[in-house]
């Protein structure tokens, strides 16, 4: 058994700052269970509920919360998404780790999750767009996005509510979100890795949409490049 809770990597601790102090939070898909117990442990959160869909990963949660003494503080619940979860029970949910598609249609299973109170903390590991183009549809307000550096990796980690307001976002607003207000080091290099991922999704399309997605690989590369020279004449 362990005093203190571990450090948690850039990825998890993005999420955990967007998580609002004296939330209850929940963290959907939480397989080794560190975020829930390092939110409970540091008393950033008074309650967590630890839910992944396998019960493998559940055990893994179990360990962590006994090693660092927060078995009481962390529930855990065998969930596919959030079907096991009630409204009443969270202030805070936390999708972390995996794809944007799949993180989209566990909010879309769940309607409960359209309510302004709610903050969704999102983190995919895969096409952002599609679970910004989700979000922008569905009412949801993308309130921040910041991006981080793990183990040789970009990420980007998204903050979210429902606001009631279904928007129609262009091709450009679903691959840039809120990264042109970031105030991470790492959003240049990661428009511009998205801007080469569309790049390379670009063969197969019609001549019309090729130049739309051109487009949109001009407008990152410009963000990019704006934001670099922003946090470089900052820094002088
Ligand atoms: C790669 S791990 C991510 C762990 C942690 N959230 C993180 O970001 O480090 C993905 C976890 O999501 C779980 N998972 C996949 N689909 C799920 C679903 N529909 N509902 C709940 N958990 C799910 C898997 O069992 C796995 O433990």
């Amino acid at each position: 058994m362990r005093e203190h809770p571990f450090s948690l990597g850039p990825r998890l601790r993005q999420c955990a700052a967007f998580v609002r102090p004296g939330s209850r939070v929940a963290d959907i898909g939480t397989d080794h269970g560190y975020l829930p117990v390092w939110l409970t442990r540091r008393q950033i959160c008074p309650h967590a509920i630890a839910a992944d869909i396998n019960a493998g990963p559940l055990a893994r949660a179990r360990e962590t919360a006994d090693t660092y003494r927060a078995a009481d503080l962390v529930e855990l619940r065998l969930s596919d998404g959030l079907a096991a979860l009630k409204r009443d029970e969270v202030d805070d949910i936390v999708i972390a780790g995996m794809g944007g598609e799949l993180i989209a249609s566990i909010l879309g299973r769940a309607p409960w999750v359209q309510d302004e109170a709610l903050q969704l903390v999102l983190q995919p590991m895969s096409h952002p767009e599609k679970l910004r183009a989700f979000l922008y549809k569905n009412g949801f307000d993308l309130i921040r996005e910041e991006t981080v550096l793990d183990g040789g990796r970009l990420y980007t980690v998204m903050l979210a509510a429902f606001a009631g307001r279904a928007l129609s976002p262009s091709l450009e607003e679903c691959y840039l979100g809120r990264l042109g207000e970031s105030v991470s080091p790492y959003t240049p290099a990661y428009l511009t890795r998205q801007a080469a991922l569309l790049a390379k999704r670009k063969a197969g399309f019609s001549p019309e949409e090729s130049e739309r997605i051109d487009q949109v690989i001009h407008a990152l590369a410009e963000k990019a490049a704006a934001l670099d020279l922003k946090q470089k004449e900052a820094s002088l």
